[in-house]
């Protein structure tokens, strides 16, 4: 081995340990996977999904991209909650942002940053509705952080106004989406309280109330 030794040995270390304590839960986990949860967070290498809320493998599905954005025709994300909703099951989808987001502190500034500023708009989009409340905040670690919280409600929001999300909840299938915020510097996670459970919670503007069949 050439590179990266260092994980490989890590990785070695951890199975083990794993194996250890419980000898069947790679074989186990190898035939199937039956998680509860779908995670919708941040790339931000201080926010892993399994170690904040302390569970093994097989306990969460997770998706990830800069500032934990949910974009309406973002096939990536759309094909994780179909397989997550349809084929897996979940009951609750969490969408959890963090304070500090590097990915919303470059949305509020002016700056060039390549490539991901395409991405970044749609934050920008959320800081137009809200400029004022942001603007009157008087440090820019306020603004981010609750920008940050803005962005968590509106990305439950897109979440929940999916075809794939409405359909689920018109078939009956029990499902909840949630907003949470993580706290990089205590390493505690907030919720939200904007837990989504059924159709009639979504604004009139989105929601789907006419189903005909398709075939
Ligand atoms: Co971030």
């Amino acid at each position: 081995m050439r590179v990266l030794k260092n994980l490989f040995d890590q990785n070695k270390k951890w199975a083990a340990a794993i194996k250890e304590e419980r000898p069947d839960f790679f074989l186990n986990l190898s035939k199937q996977q039956n998680p509860e949860y779908l995670w919708i967070g941040c790339s931000d290498s201080r926010v892993p999904a399994n170690q904040i809320v302390d569970v093994l493998p097989g306990e969460i599905f997770v998706h990830r991209n800069i500032a934990n954005l949910v974009i309406h025709t973002d096939m990536n994300c759309l094909s994780v909650i179909q397989y997550a909703v349809d084929v897996l099951q979940v009951k609750h989808i969490i969408v959890c942002g963090h304070y500090g987001c590097g990915g919303i502190k470059a949305a509020l500034d002016n700056k060039e940053h390549g490539l991901i500023d395409n991405w970044l708009l749609h934050i920008k989009d959320i800081y137009r509705c809200y400029q004022v409340k942001i603007d009157m905040l008087d440090t820019e670690e306020k603004r981010v952080n609750l920008l940050c919280e803005l962005n968590v409600i509106r990305q439950v929001e897109n979440v929940c106004h999916t075809t794939i999300v409405q359909n689920a909840w018109k078939n009956g299938q029990k499902l909840a989406v949630h907003g949470w915020i993580y706290s990089i510097e205590d390493g505690i996670l907030h919720d939200m309280d904007v837990c989504v459970t059924n159709l009639n919670e979504l604004s009139h503007t989105h929601r789907i109330t006419q189903w005909q069949r398709y075939s």
